[in-house]
């Protein structure tokens, strides 16, 4: 039976996206039947896996909307073991209805639980039915942060909302697996600051090694390739295939 890990922090621009594609890619090319699943009507997971959708495909957010089942909307990429459901971009936030399980719903009733080893969603910064369907779905949730003065207060924000998803009894499986730092550098005090921060919080074992600096981040997107297989040798192929170690030794 898959496990989900949910991509989230209220913030945008924490390197979510990223990390959802490439963690997907890196479980994948372990051997792992991989789903990933791109709630944020931005797009950006189809667009990091090189995969255009018909204006018409099925997709994740057509899927709460009533139009379609999920499993419409699943389309291979061209890694072996790694599957997407893309995103809606015309989708107008607010149509998911009321209901917070959907998304979890589906996933065993279609069988998709049943097909995959693990389930990558990304999901949107703002708070709403499709961050609560994320969460709602999750057994974990990791949080990619850049560390910054503010990123502090979108990592609290996100923390509360787990406390309230897991307090209303919509999911009490959920846990946080851990931080991940984007963009690290420890050489910069702040980073350091903002670490340490975040270690007395929630715990020295929360936090994962980071993800470098490294423009072929930024440049795998743009070829929709995930980092491993556009530059095989570079800092942040390295730095993903170590926080999804040490993912998977937190993972219990
Ligand atoms: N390790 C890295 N090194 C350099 N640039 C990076 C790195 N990680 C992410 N980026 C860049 O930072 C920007 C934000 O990353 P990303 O899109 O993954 O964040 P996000 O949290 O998904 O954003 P949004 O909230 O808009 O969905 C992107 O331009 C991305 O290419
Ligand atoms: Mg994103």
């Amino acid at each position: 039976m898959a496990r989900t890990l949910v991509i989230s922090n209220r913030k945008g621009g924490s390197g979510k996206s990223s990390t959802s594609v490439n963690v997907a890619a890196e479980l994948a090319a372990q051997g792992q039947r991989v789903l990933l699943i791109d709630l944020d009507t931005q797009g950006h997971c189809a667009v990091g896996l090189g995969i255009k959708p018909a204006r018409d495909a099925a997709t994740v957010h057509g899927f709460l909307a009533g139009r379609s089942s999920l499993r419409q909307a699943l389309v291979e990429s061209a890694w072996p073991g790694l599957h997407l459901i893309p995103a809606d971009p015309l989708f107008e936030h607010g149509g998911v209805g009321e209901s917070e399980s959907k998304l979890r719903d589906a996933l065993a009733a279609e069988g998709l639980l049943a097909d995959y080893d693990t389930i990558v969603l990304d999901t949107p910064p703002s708070l709403d039915g499709l961050l609560l369907n994320a969460l709602c779905a999750a057994d974990r949730v990791l949080v990619p942060f850049v560390p910054h003065y503010l990123s502090g207060e979108g990592v609290r924000q996100l923390a509360r909302i787990l406390f309230k998803v897991a307090s209303r009894g919509l999911n009490d499986r959920i846990r946080v697996l851990g931080f991940l730092p984007i963009m690290i550098d420890l050489r910069i005090g702040q980073h350091r600051e903002v670490n340490a921060s975040l270690s007395h919080q929630f715990g020295a074992a929360r936090l994962l090694p980071g993800i470098r600096t490294d423009i072929k981040v930024a440049e795998a997107f743009a070829v929709g390739k995930p980092v491993r297989e556009h530059a095989p040798n570079s800092r942040a192929a390295a730095d993903y295939a170590a926080a999804v170690k040490s993912l998977e030794t937190l993972w219990v």
